[in-house]
């Protein structure tokens, strides 16, 4: 049995995980960084990488109390080394490469995108390569065959935003705060999706791509049409507005949801026969977008796997299982390899 120290720090949460190759999690600690960025409305880059240099150094040295472990008992160090936010990634690689050299373990580099789309199998011993691979955070929005360790042929990818960019700013129209996925999800539940009609766009388009910056703009013309609620001519009554914020969630996440339908049944049938269909990132922990998803899956004869939700979004366990698949293979990394803002797969 093998066991991996890994560290996340590539955007808003700083994280630590030691995981073991029988894909047991000993330990793992995170901690959002959402009250900080909170007041700004989104993630401020310098904020966030001091944030991290504060936070990881102890947040390590408690992970490894909870499991009751030290250093000399891990086999190796993995760490995000790209793509995100460059001062946070940096704060972890450097972190990494001096725990790596003072403990003379090896330094493994993690692209975040592979450890989110490698977490499905951290969950599930039983999802074997190849699989499609639906990644949906706030940076990306992409469709993967995955093949194997660092073998990844992206199907499609988005030509503007990301899904979770787009929940994230939708919500901020809706006066939702930071961060506005999970919170658009619950005001959607109130809300009528037949309400409004917003687009869907490439929805039935022969290319394989996402592009979700039309519905987000329609949701801002929405929100800037919407009546206001009036009072009627009776004394003490009022006139409701012909749709509301509810609405305009429920329609947004409605139309979000038939564009990654209409995307994910193209790229199943461009690909050969895969093993599941896999969804990973944090926009993977929307239940309305999970059973979709599920549905689309049994459509297709094929078994459906996410992630449980604290694995769908950024945590270390991941890094470290990616850590895990890597070191398996008997690869390390040099301790001069470099942080990388951007860093397809
Ligand atoms: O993977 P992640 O934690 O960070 C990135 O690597 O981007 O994803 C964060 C994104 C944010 O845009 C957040 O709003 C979105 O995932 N998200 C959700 C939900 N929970 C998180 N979007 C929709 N519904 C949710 N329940
Ligand atoms: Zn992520």
């Amino acid at each position: 049995m093998r066991i991996v120290l890994g560290i996340e720090s590539s955007c808003d949460e700083t994280a630590a995980a030691l995981v073991t190759s029988e894909r047991v999690i000993l330990a793992q600690r995170i901690a959002s960084q959402d009250d900080v960025h909170r007041p700004y409305g989104g993630v401020v880059p310098e904020i966030a990488a001091r944030a991290h240099a504060e936070r990881l150094a102890p947040m390590i040295e408690a992970t490894l109390a909870d499991a009751g472990m030290t250093l000399d008992q891990v086999d190796a160090i993995a760490a995000t080394a790209g793509p995100g936010l460059i001062g946070g990634v940096m704060v972890g690689l450097v972190t990494a490469k001096a725990l790596a050299m003072a403990s003379d373990k090896p330094l493994i580099a993690i692209n975040h995108l592979e450890g989110h789309a490698l977490s499905p199998r951290l969950a599930d011993e039983n999802l074997a390569y190849p699989y499609l691979l639906l990644l949906v955070s706030g940076g990306h929005c992409q469709i993967l065959l995955v093949e194997g360790v660092g073998k990844f042929r992206r199907l499609a990818t988005t030509i503007d935003d990301a899904l979770g960019e787009a929940f994230d700013k939708s919500a901020k129209v809706l006066g939702l705060g930071y961060p506005g996925g999970p919170a658009l999800e619950r005001l959607a539940l109130q809300g009528d999706p037949k309400k409004i009609p917003l687009p869907r766009p490439l929805v039935g388009s022969g290319e394989p791509h996402f592009s979700f910056a039309g519905l987000k703009s329609a949701v801002l013309r929405a929100k800037q049409a919407m009546p206001q609620r009036v009072q009627g001519c009776v004394a003490g009554s009022v006139i409701e507005p012909a749709y509301t914020d509810a609405d305009i969630a429920a329609s947004f996440q409605q139309s979000a949801i038939a564009c990654l339908l209409d995307r994910t049944r193209r790229a199943l049938s461009a690909v050969g026969p895969v093993n599941a269909l896999v969804v990973a990132g944090g926009v993977a922990a929307n239940t309305a977008i999970r059973t979709a998803l599920e549905g689309l899956a049994a459509d297709h004869d094929l078994p459906f796997i996410a992630p449980p939700l604290a694995l769908c979004t950024d945590n270390a366990a991941m890094i470290a299982w990616a850590g895990l698949e890597r070191l398996e293979q008997g690869q390390s990394d040099p301790l001069d390899v470099a942080a990388r803002p951007r860093w397809p797969l």
